[in-house]
């Protein structure tokens, strides 16, 4: 029986990546932010007041706009 590797990104359908383990993220504006949790989410709808990380505002986003 062979084992594969746990993905450390994974895209959560209409929220977040989810990144397990360090990471060092530059956001758009180049500024660094490292993970320090063992799984970080990353936003992808663009709405959290949290950016670069998810804050879970994407759970009220309309589903059209939900990435
Ligand atoms: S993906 Fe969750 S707030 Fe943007």
């Amino acid at each position: 029986m062979s084992t594969s590797p746990s993905p450390d990104v994974i895209v959560c359908p209409g929220g977040p990546l989810l990144l397990r383990g360090e990471h060092v993220i530059a956001d758009e504006d180049g500024v660094e932010h490292v993970t320090e949790r063992p799984v970080s989410a990353l936003c992808r709808c663009g709405k959290s007041a949290s950016r670069p990380w998810c804050d879970g505002t994407h759970k009220v986003l309309p589903e059209k706009d939900r990435p």
